[in-house]
């Protein structure tokens, strides 16, 4: 194996490439995670020399980079970044960058393409990739990143997905989401299957629901152009919060290896029930129509709420809640696990109603940690109860500044060649599968407009009518008064 690697990012001219990615190979280069011989090539249309894209890079790393700024590390990490202008659709300039990485690496090298480019570049710079020579190493490996949306539904990420294999193998391509990179979200792993206590009830018998909320104060900001034509469904739920679930519902894999792994997580996602359109609500924030970029009489939705069952024997008769919007007044992820009540209530008082059913919740962000909520006595008083928590804090048990930011894992995974953080190519088609419906059900021509709701609310009244006909509310298990 080379001991040469090169890091070519196209669309290095981005928000992307300068909040998340240069900052955090920076910080896996000061933990000395990065390999030692290594070139981290830019590419984008626009006409940078090197030190003026350091430099913007530079002001990225200052400005974003969860670990302080060090003016030595720098100067010794800056050293390996390169700048290649060029539009990588082109095949002459995709021989030119090429030549420009040849050149540095001098021999055989491994190679990670990254595309953080607009998604209509994916499959014309992947061509490229394969016209030019440059999919396969000798004396190194070779893979490719590739930034969400992938495709816009079924259809569209089925042809990606052909597109892309017909110049790489699935083994070299990594589908990037970073709430998989997130480190409550891997820890969902090690709670449910490095714990012994909690497997025996994570089933139909003792669970009554299970909430999964991803809530934004941000607008779309200036991404109206974009958001519009995606909206909440295919902007949170096909991917993220559909990546939540699987880590909360799968079976658990026999090991820790990317395949076992991501063939329990498409198992999961093929056993959801489709959904009910009816199970469904769609809103959009008020003034959402006079943003730039979105047409106004839209039907986009910045707000989604569905039900999910799951047809299997673990969950049968389990509903799952899902919910994501923007604009809302608290920024949080989480996913409350609520367990049944007891069979028989022996309490004889008043106070029976306040019986809260016990919930696990695993608060993903930003407050990262797990609360375990459960009744206890009253102190004197004879028979009245109260809810109260547990609380495992990251910060409290690993230090404020413990948790990485997500980019790092997930580049430094890619480096590795761990793709159990990544999706694989039946994952992402089955995520559609499931998503492609309720698209179809609010945005197709002649769908009920969306309701709407204030900007720093809780969301539309319909999000909470989805849970009351069931007779549940949406818990909060994240936000304590420490929080
Ligand atoms: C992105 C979406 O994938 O995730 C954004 O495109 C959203 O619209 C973001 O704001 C949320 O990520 P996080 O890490 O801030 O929860």
């Amino acid at each position: 194996m080379s001991d040469t690697t090169t890091i070519v990012i196209f669309g290095a001219s981005g928000d992307l490439t300068k909040r998340k990615l240069v900052p955090a190979l920076y910080n896996l280069y000061r933990k000395d995670r990065l390999p030692e011989q290594i070139n981290i090539v830019g590419n984008s249309r626009t006409k940078f020399s090197h030190e003026e894209w350091r430099e913007r890079m530079r002001e990225g790393v200052e400005e974003f980079s969860e670990s302080s700024f060090d003016q030595k590390d720098w100067d010794e990490f800056s050293q390996f970044l390169w700048y290649e202008p060029g539009d990588a659709s082109k095949k002459k300039d995709m021989a030119q960058l090429q030549e420009f990485i040849q050149e540095k690496e001098g021999g055989a090298a491994n190679r990670m393409y990254y595309l953080s480019v607009a998604p209509d570049l994916y499959a014309p710079i992947v061509q490229n990739i394969g016209a030019m020579d440059m999919a396969k190493s000798e004396d190194g490996w070779c893979r490719i990143v590739i930034e969400k949306p992938f495709g816009t539904d079924l259809e569209s990420a089925q042809e990606l997905n052909r597109e892309v294999h017909e110049v790489f193998d699935e083994s070299q391509v990594y589908r990037i989401d970073h709430y998989l990179g997130k480190e409550t979200a891997q820890n969902i792993m090690f709670l449910r299957f490095a714990n012994a206590i909690f497997e025996p009830v994570w089933n139909r018998n003792y669970v009554d629901s299970v909430q999964i909320t991803a809530s934004e104060t941000v607008d779309v900001g200036h991404r109206g152009d974009y958001y519009d034509s995606s909206g909440v469904f295919r902007d949170m739920f096909q991917n993220h919060l559909l990546q939540l679930l699987t880590l909360i519902a799968m079976e658990p894999p026999p090991s820790f290896d990317a395949d076992l792994m991501r063939n329990e997580k498409v198992k999961l996602l093929k056993s959801v029930r489709p959904i009910d359109i009816l199970d469904t609500v769609a809103a959009q924030y008020e003034g959402y129509l006079d943003t730039k970029g979105v047409d106004p009489h839209s039907h986009t939705p910045t707000y989604g709420a569905i039900k999910l069952h799951i047809d299997n024997w673990r969950w049968q008769g389990v509903p799952f809640y899902l919910r994501s919007g923007k604009g809302l007044s608290r920024k949080v992820t989480e996913i409350n696990v609520v367990f049944r009540q007891p069979p028989h209530r022996m309490f004889d008082n008043d106070h029976i109603s306040d019986f809260k059913s016990n919930s696990l919740s695993i608060c993903v962000q930003p407050d990262e940690g797990i609360h375990l909520t459960f009744e206890a006595k009253e102190p004197d008083t004879a028979h009245n109860s109260r809810s109260v928590d547990m609380e495992f804090h990251y910060a409290d048990s690993f230090g404020k500044s413990a948790i990485p930011e997500a980019y790092e894992r997930l580049l430094l995974d890619a480096l590795l060649g761990d793709a159990s953080l990544f999706s694989r190519s039946d994952g992402i088609e089955a995520a559609w599968e499931l998503m492609d419906p309720i698209i179809e059900g609010w945005e197709s021509d002649g769908a009920a407009e969306p309701s709407t709701y204030k900007l720093g609310s809780e969301g539309p009244q319909a999000a909470d009518e989805l849970l009351g006909d069931d007779g549940r509310v949406w818990r909060v298990g994240c936000l304590h008064d420490d929080c």
